[in-house]
């Protein structure tokens, strides 16, 4: 047995003895990927969080997506394998300048990317992901959002709306990299390709894109598509699942592959050292939770 095969059967022998779930977000290591019950986007992943019956959830990801976890599910011990394992863009926001900015702007709308603290969340009227921005901001009464903390997938849905969109100037540093130049060269070197990007790409590589999607909105169209070749504008954890699900499909890169460090900070290691000593367990306050609930229920009633 490879030491990958025998480190998945002692999680799997803690899982079961713990009465666990293991959701993994689309970016992780392709072993712990593997190793889940269930491997989905931001979307997906607050969906079986809130609709759960395992006692524990061990959240392989980035702190926001356990922190959404356990306010979804606040009854359930919610476990996330590495404690360092944060998302920069989602620490981009700070309370007091969004006070302000809804100060400046009264009846304005507040939607959150769930790419946020709990802190944002609970100060915000809904929260979005990438899967469902564009949808819910149409949908939203009111004629002006604020939307943050990401300005590249706020850029995007004001392309499908006259809502005003105010948008709060965090990015992803991951995505940010990406450059117009890369789609240029992709196209020219593969003109038969569909090129798919993210909506945390800047607007100049969703300008050039032929499909602007969440990860597993690039999952669904790269298995119901007939094109047999793909150039992928997001972090490479993606390319396991869709190298994994389309045999005979070919996965290029958008450029270098881009690498997000904290999403690849979770190892098998750490997956079973969280079911081995129930640790690092997410808390929170419960008046913050039951305000951020109420924006992230929100976004789930949408669907
Ligand atoms: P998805 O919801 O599309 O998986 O994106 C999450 C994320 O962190 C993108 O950087
Ligand atoms: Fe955050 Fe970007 Fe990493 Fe997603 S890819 S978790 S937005 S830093």
């Amino acid at each position: 047995m490879t030491e990958t095969a025998v480190l998945t059967a002692e999680i799997r022998r803690l899982r079961d003895a713990r009465r666990a779930v293991l959701l993994a977000h689309n970016y992780q290591r392709p072993e712990v990927q593997d190793a889940a019950d269930f491997t989905g986007d931001s979307l997906e992943l607050a969906r079986r969080a809130a609709t759960t019956d395992a006692e524990v959830i061990v959240f392989c990801g980035v702190t926001f997506m356990a922190e959404t976890a356990k306010i979804l599910s606040p009854e359930r011990t919610v476990l996330l394998p590495r404690m360092d394992a944060s998302c920069p863009m989602a620490e981009m926001t700070d309370l007091a300048g969004l006070r302000k900015l809804k100060a400046e702007h009264p009846g304005a709308v507040v939607a959150a990317y769930v790419n946020s603290t709990a802190e944002v969340k609970a100060e915000s009227d809904v929260c979005v992901t990438s899967a469902n921005a564009v949808r819910i901001v149409q949908r939203l009464e009111g004629d002006t959002v604020i939307f943050l903390p990401d300005r590249n997938l706020a850029s995007w849905v004001a392309r499908f709306t006259d809502k005003k969109i105010i948008p709060w100037p965090g990015f992803c540093y991951v995505h940010e990299q990406f450059t117009a130049a890369d789609a240029v060269e992709a196209k020219r070197l593969h003109p038969d390709a569909v090129l798919m990007v993210h909506p945390e790409c800047r607007a100049d590589v969703a300008d050039l894109a032929d499909e602007v999607l969440s990860t597993s909105g690039m999952l669904k169209f790269a298995a119901e598509s007939g094109s047999r070749r793909f150039i992928v504008g997001t972090e490479q954890g993606i390319l396991h699942r869709l190298k994994k699900e389309n045999p005979g499909k070919e996965f290029l890169s958008l450029g270098p592959v881009r690498t997000c460090l904290t999403m690849k900070k979770t190892r098998l290691e750490d997956v079973r050292d969280s079911l081995k000593h129930m640790r690092h367990e997410i808390t929170l306050p419960v008046p913050l939770m039951n305000r951020a609930r109420t924006a992230l229920e929100r976004m789930l009633s949408y669907a």
